[in-house]
């Protein structure tokens, strides 16, 4: 299966910017699947940009399709956009904004309800992980957030402390943490468990990209910072072959 490599533009990005996601548009050559969340202020011009070669995405949506709920968007109204997906539960905004995994779980069923694919990101932070309860960390957010159906759904595991840092696992670590989601998954889902792709996030460059795609059981991967310009991203991309 060709990876998925998935842009998150966080909060960067104006009008003139749109102008990479073109870029990307034309210039992604490989096998790899390319799509970009930016800003919401920058959706409707992305969709019109990428000519339905890039899949264009949300970086959250309201649990709740409609209502009083000042500042919010929901997943109809990202969908009346053109876009086609949704990053829920980032560990920024678990962070940020104080959402739980119960809050993450009414963002993806709302997100499926509106004909969204949902990316669902979970991660442990480095005292988790240095406690060694990383695993138990990603079982549970897990256990508190995955919606109902596995049609449509990613998982992106992203370690806190390999967000924004440039330090990153071990291929190996991420392999294993990949096979905790795997089990999860199936656990949950039963045979459907093993249709759900795995990204892997937290400071992916192109000097990297190759072998922590390389992992087991990693199926892309969620980039910050290096997906803000095509010349990082479609190098990202060659390296995922
Ligand atoms: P960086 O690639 O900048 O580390 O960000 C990863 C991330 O949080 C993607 O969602």
């Amino acid at each position: 299966m060709p990876s998925l490599i998935v842009g998150n533009w966080k909060m960067n990005g104006l009008g003139d910017d749109v102008a990479e996601i073109a870029a990307m548009a034309g210039g992604n050559t490989g096998r790899a699947q390319l799509w970009v969340a930016p800003p919401f202020t920058l959706i409707d011009r992305a969709v019109i940009v990428s000519a339905g070669q890039i899949r264009i995405g949300g970086q959250d949506c309201h649990g709740a399709q409609a209502g009083a709920h000042t500042g919010c968007v929901s997943a109809m109204m990202l969908a009346d956009l053109g876009a086609h997906f949704v990053i829920v539960g980032h560990s920024e905004r678990r962070a940020d904004c104080g959402e739980s995994d119960a809050d993450v779980r009414a963002k993806a069923g709302a997100a499926h309800a509106a004909g969204l694919e949902v990316i669902l990101c979970v991660g442990e932070t480095a005292v988790q992980r240095s406690e060694g309860q990383a695993d138990a960390v990603v079982a549970g957010q897990l256990a508190g957030s995955l919606p109902d159906s596995a049609e449509g759904l990613i998982i992106a595991y992203e370690p806190v402390w390999a967000i924004g840092t440039g330090t990153v696992p071990t291929p190996d670590d991420v392999a294993a943490m990949h096979a905790v989601v795997r089990g999860a998954l199936t656990a949950r889902y039963g045979a459907s468990g093993h249709g759900v792709r795995i990204l892997y996030g937290g400071s992916v460059k192109p000097d990297n990209a190759a072998a922590l795609l390389g992992a087991a059981d990693v199926g892309g991967a969620l980039v910050g910072g290096a997906s803000l310009t095509a010349a990082s991203l479609l190098a990202i991309a060659a390296a995922a072959g």
